[in-house]
């Protein structure tokens, strides 16, 4: 099976992943969602991130919370989840840890409520906590923490006092100078970073002159957003590097070329999300491309491939694409 082969192991932040894929927050439910579907397992995976997780349950956003658009999609879920009392008592029992590794997302709307939710997963047999800093679609806390480096930094902070499990920084594209904040994150105690999460947007109702969603904005994942979320990984690999920091790279991939492109870019693991929703059974694909991938360049291992990006050089001018 192309999902086990050793050439495909990656170590994470001293965690063993059987191959550098990442099943994303928010797009498997818990972990169970689609391993009702003939053919999935999590065993195709390295690891999987489970739903954002609050303190107490939330219901979520009002409707429509999803608006398909040219090559992604605007979602607006909210955050909907049962509270991490419920998710530790009840969801993680049921979890097979012996299929792949398994990672906590924690949000939250105040400090206190992350280091609350961080604190009880570190209670658990989870392998990682991911802190989402970077979620576009709740009126408190979310992307507002993560797109200001000294409040990304607080939250690492008081996060990395209470766990020593891995603890993954989810950054923000919604902001001016990501390798800034990656760089307070690391200073602040983080391990590794996810990049990115989604990009914010509207889509317009022309008819009714009113957004598609009912939360008005969104975020915006699918291959629509690839080419920033390589650059933002490309851009915060710069900063990590120096650390031994890892990196999910993530944002549109649907194929073992999408991958390489972050793997190159300098991302040690490689995110899942929307794709998922239109092929489940993505996972062995991709996994099967990049061992041929290696076969051609006459590599042993994956590990080889991140951060053997060869930039351009010469260049007249520098900066942007006008
Ligand atoms: C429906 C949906 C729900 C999401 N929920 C979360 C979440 O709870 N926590 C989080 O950190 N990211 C969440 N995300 C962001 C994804 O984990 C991922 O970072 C983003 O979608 C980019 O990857 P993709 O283009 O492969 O989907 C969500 C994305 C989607 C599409």
């Amino acid at each position: 099976m192309a999902s086990r082969n050793p050439r495909l192991n990656i170590d994470f932040c001293g965690m063993s992943f059987a191959n550098p894929l990442v099943l994303l927050s928010g797009c498997v439910g818990f972990g169970e969602e689609y391993t009702r579907i003939q053919g999935f397992s999590n065993q195709d995976c390295g690891a999987v991130c489970l739903k954002g997780t609050t303190g107490s349950a939330r219901l979520g956003n009002q409707p429509h919370r999803i608006y398909e658009s040219p090559g992604g999609m605007l979602n607006a879920i909210g955050l909907q989840n049962p509270g991490v009392d419920t998710v530790i008592d009840e969801i993680l029992p049921t979890l097979d840890f012996a299929e792949t590794r398994f990672i906590a997302n924690v949000s939250g709307s105040t400090l206190e409520e992350y280091i609350e939710v961080t604190r009880k997963f570190d209670d658990t047999d989870i392998d990682a906590i991911e802190i989402n800093i970077s979620c576009p679609n709740v009126k408190e806390g979310g992307v507002a923490f993560g797109n200001d480096p000294d409040m990304s930094a607080r939250v690492v902070q008081a996060c990395r006092g209470v766990t020593d499990k891995p603890l993954i920084t989810k950054l923000s594209p919604n902001q001016t100078d990501i390798a800034e904040n990656a760089r307070r994150c690391i200073d602040a105690g983080t391990d590794a970073f996810a990049v990115i999460n989604t990009l914010m947007g509207m889509a317009i109702d022309v008819e009714a002159r009113q957004p598609f969603i009912g939360n008005n904005q969104g975020g915006l994942s699918g291959p629509a957003i690839k080419p920033v979320a390589v650059l933002k990984t490309h851009q915060v690999y710069q900063v990590a590097r120096e650390h031994n920091i890892p990196i999910i790279g993530q944002g549109g991939v649907t194929s073992a070329e999408d991958a390489l492109e972050f793997l190159i870019a300098g991302a040690s693991a490689v995110g899942v999300g929307t794709a998922l929703f239109y092929d489940p059974l993505i996972l062995p694909k991709i996994n099967q491309g990049i061992l041929d991938y290696l076969d051609r360049h006459g590599l042993e291992s994956v590990a080889q491939v991140t951060g053997s990006l060869q930039l351009n050089s010469n260049l007249s001018q520098r900066g942007c694409g006008c």
